[in-house]
């Protein structure tokens, strides 16, 4: 069955930066506006962002919005777009004030401030030493963020789609025109007309096997666009995040080394002060876990294992009861250690797509590396590509940039509607992904969804992961094309409408394979090392040839073409990067 619905904005996924453009989008008179979501939205993968977000308060010691910039920049390993850092760390001060005023409760100095703490790669006067610059809500500042944009949500009336599953994208002469979302209760397919359409889908670490991304992080909205035609800008970067539980890859916050805790080898060394002289355990992440992969490589992971310990026994029991309450919980609860007493064993666990959909500051969708835009799309946070984060994120600029961007892709939707008619759907609009799903429902192949799965991740984790070479690139590109070509093969067990979990989750398979391809074939392309791709074959940066950024776009055919775009400079010039 297809139900037709009628809005001005539609933002699709109801994490952080959904939930902040659908608050400035409630808040234009006469916009009729609905957020769609895959999950409840207060259970969005934001929440999983523990240890706080960045903005340079200062409220415990100087610190400049340019000296964030500088940071980000670096961080980037030069590949960022300095324009729009620049944005984010300037308005990243106007917005915490925002939250706070919308009812975030922020943890506090003794003197009522928001409490601030140092995380990795922030540094004071460009790279002197950590600087607190990291607002947060004990370890659950992501979660606090989502629960008070929803709050904010219900309070103007913004309307919920609750369990819907965006599968398509929809278009009219060019420009964006709705959406189809399958409603995952009943099986049925609803089209949804709209002037502006905002995707805020979240991440797709379900690429690989050990990740802190939650079942949902499938990458829909890069994926729906990624067949529509839309290109992706530098999906080879792909973030590690270096403290995730061993073998669960749950994240434990980078917080608990803002607040002191420190990596230790097997020998009990804290083997970071030889990578990182000034920053130690605070360098940024892709210095931090290669590093834990280099320890391990050699031989000094904890009994010869795969995870070096995260110790944080002498902050005292005060300290992690007070400020990391959640990760001392996960680790009682999943490994049976207490932080306060007993190191926690961890390993780099994948996090953070650097790439996603190409966007202007305003979360406007580019069609194309010259910058053309797609009237009417829209898209913020992880699913987008600004690029603030360039090659490496830093720490707490990911809530920073939902909240910004967010916001400012809600501003602009608001503009747009206002300001244009509503274009027609296309004829049979929910045709293209109904026969999808029909494809998958009666498939009578011998493959299986979920040993797909199983094997992309494993291929992707060793030979796409952090330390990346030719040989094993070309091995996962191969396994890819064979796993598509494979998934045509897909038997759904579950043929039902209700709940079809068997169903949905052979969809999201699709997804990941898309992905997955574009992340390998980005990674291959790029002979050289930038940020979290590092590569033994191109262990050095390499300006002159590849300071640009990637596109890539999935052509009629099914295959892949690559182009490029210039980083934008503005202050900083590139240079060495040590932290
Ligand atoms: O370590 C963390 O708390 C994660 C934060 C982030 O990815 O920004």
């Amino acid at each position: 069955m297809i139900h037709y619905h009628t809005y001005d904005a539609l933002v699709v996924g109801g994490g952080g930066a959904g939930m902040m453009s659908a608050i400035y989008l409630s808040r234009a008179s006469g916009l009729k506006t609905a957020v769609i979501s895959k999950l409840y939205p207060t259970r969005s993968h934001t929440g999983a962002a523990q240890g706080g977000i960045g903005a340079a308060l200062g409220n415990l010691e100087e610190d400049h919005a340019e000296w964030h910039a500088f940071d980000t920049v670096k961080g980037s390993d030069y590949l960022g777009d300095q324009d729009a850092i620049d944005v984010m760390c300037r308005e990243a001060i106007d917005v915490i004030v925002e939250l706070e005023h919308m009812g975030l409760p922020f943890s506090r100095t003794p003197d009522g401030r928001i409490a601030q703490r140092p995380f990795g790669g922030h540094t004071h006067h460009h790279g002197q030493g950590p600087v607190r610059r990291s607002c947060y809500s004990a370890d659950r500042t992501g979660h606090m963020i989502l629960q008070t944009l929803y709050q904010n949500c219900i309070k103007n009336q913004v309307e919920f789609f609750d369990e819907f599953q965006a599968v398509d994208v929809l278009f009219n002469e060019g420009r964006c025109v709705g959406v189809v979302a399958y409603e995952v209760a009943t099986g049925d397919f609803h089209v949804f007309n709209a002037k502006a359409v905002n995707f805020t889908t979240g991440g797709f670490g379900r690429v690989f096997s050990t990740t802190s991304n939650a079942y949902a992080n499938t990458g829909d909205g890069p994926a729906i666009a990624l067949r529509r035609g839309i290109p992706l800008e530098d999906m080879e970067f792909y973030q590690f995040h270096p403290t995730g539980i061993y073998r669960l890859g749950i994240l434990i916050t980078e917080g608990v080394r803002g607040e002191g805790g420190v990596l230790r080898n097997d020998h009990g060394e804290r083997f970071m002060e030889r990578y990182a002289p000034t920053m130690k355990d605070l360098a940024s992440r892709d210095v931090v876990s290669r590093a834990i992969n280099n320890e391990i490589k050699e031989g000094r992971g904890i009994n010869g294992k795969r995870y070096v310990y995260l110790d944080a026994t002498h902050l005292g029991a005060e300290v992690i009861e007070k400020k990391l309450p959640d990760i001392a919980d996960f680790c009682r609860t999943y490994l049976g250690v207490d932080p306060v007493k007993d190191p926690m064993p961890i390993q780099p666990t994948a996090h953070y797509a650097m790439g996603g959909i190409p966007t202007d500051i305003n979360g406007r969708v580019f069609a194309d590396s010259r910058g053309t835009i797609i009237p009417g799309l829209y898209s913020a946070g992880e699913t987008a590509c600004v690029s603030v984060h360039g090659a490496n994120r830093l720490g707490t600029n990911s809530l920073l940039d939902l909240v910004v961007f967010g916001r400012r892709s809600g501003i602009d939707m608001a503009r747009f509607c206002a300001e244009s008619d509503r274009g027609p759907l296309p004829s049979d609009a929910a045709g293209e992904a109904i026969s999808r799903f029909e494809r998958l429902r009666s498939g009578t192949g011998k493959e299986n969804a979920g040993k797909l799965r199983e094997e992309l991740q494993i291929t992707m984790m060793d030979n796409v992961g952090i330390i990346r070479e030719e040989a094993g690139m070309k091995t996962a590109v191969e396994k890819v094309e064979e796993l598509r070509r494979r998934y045509l093969d897909v038997e759904v067990m579950d043929k039902g409408t209700r709940f079809n979990t068997d169903l949905l989750e052979a969809w999201e398979l699709g997804n990941l394979l898309d992905l997955a391809r574009v992340v390998a074939v980005g990674a291959l392309n790029r002979t050289e090392s930038r940020g979290a791709h590092s590569r033994e074959d191109y262990p050095k940066r390499n300006d002159e040839e590849w300071l640009k950024h990637t596109f890539v776009r999935q052509t009629e055919d099914g295959g892949v073409e690559i182009d490029y775009k210039p980083v934008t400079i503005t202050d900083f010039q590139p240079k060495e990067r040590v932290y």
